[in-house]
């Protein structure tokens, strides 16, 4: 007797899936906008990897495979990054918001996760940032997903992602709110502003994505040679 293969579900399936089952990360805002993203890659033919700072129990690494997997971009390979301790000690720019260790989980969730729903797992690399991007990170990056919630998280992910961009790719921190362009965003981790502020110097050449409801998404996009921001 074979083992009955794991079911595949449609993107619409797997997208309710995830919403019923890892609606403490994923949303009806967050999906639509990471798949526009990855179906880009392809439309414009942008080399490269995609990664995940911060990918907790591996909710949105899945989606994103699914998505490279519905867009022909089988061979696209996803690298994900997580202390797999959850979120370290705030800093002085972060809120009182959440505990040190707030959102831990495991490698293994990650694996599981794909593994039920017959998926290409990602390359896992646990660690905090600061150890192990400078070595593990791609040297060609085509989309990045930036989702480490605070100041030194994401300005370590920044300075790490920002050179290996593949020109043409993109860039997306969540939690990026900018009240300015889009009033309804989440501001409950202003850090991540901040840092990108500190980055790249003020204004920041991030664009805001709205969604339906308080989406704070930036998104970089990586200039060609010898174009100027
Ligand atoms: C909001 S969760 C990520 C959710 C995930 N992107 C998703 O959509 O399902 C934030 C994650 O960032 C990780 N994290 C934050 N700062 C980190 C750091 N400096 N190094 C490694 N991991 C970090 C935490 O462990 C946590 O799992």
């Amino acid at each position: 007797m074979h083992p009955r293969p794991p079911t595949v579900l449609s993107l619409a399936e797997l997208h309710d899936w995830l919403l019923e089952h890892h609606g403490d990360t994923v949303d009806t805002d967050r999906l639509p906008a990471i798949r526009t993203e990855i179906e880009h890659l392809a439309t414009r033919q942008v080399s490269g990897a995609v990664v995940e700072l911060g990918c907790y129990q591996g909710a949105m690494a899945l989606w994103m495979r699914a998505v490279l997997d519905a867009t022909g971009q089988h061979r696209r390979h996803i690298h994900v990054y997580d202390s797999f301790q959850g979120l370290p000690e705030r800093g002085m720019k972060d809120p009182d918001l959440f505990e040190a260790g707030y959102l831990r989980a495991e490698p293994e969730q990650v694996l599981a996760l794909h593994d039920r729903w017959g998926r290409t797992p990602p390359t896992i690399h646990p660690g905090w940032f600061a150890d192990t991007l400078p070595d593990q990170l791609p040297d060609r990056i085509a989309f990045a997903y930036l989702d480490g919630d605070y100041y030194d998280s994401i300005h370590t992910c920044l300075t790490a992602c920002i050179p290996r961009m593949a020109p043409g790719g993109t860039l997306i921190v969540d939690d990026y709110a900018d009240l300015e362009a889009n009033p309804k965003a989440w501001n409950g981790l202003p850090g991540v502003k901040e840092a990108c502020e500190d980055y790249f110097r003020v204004p920041t050449p991030l664009q805001v994505i709205t969604g339906a409801g308080d989406l704070a998404f930036g998104r970089y996009t990586a200039p060609a040679p010898g174009t100027e921001q």
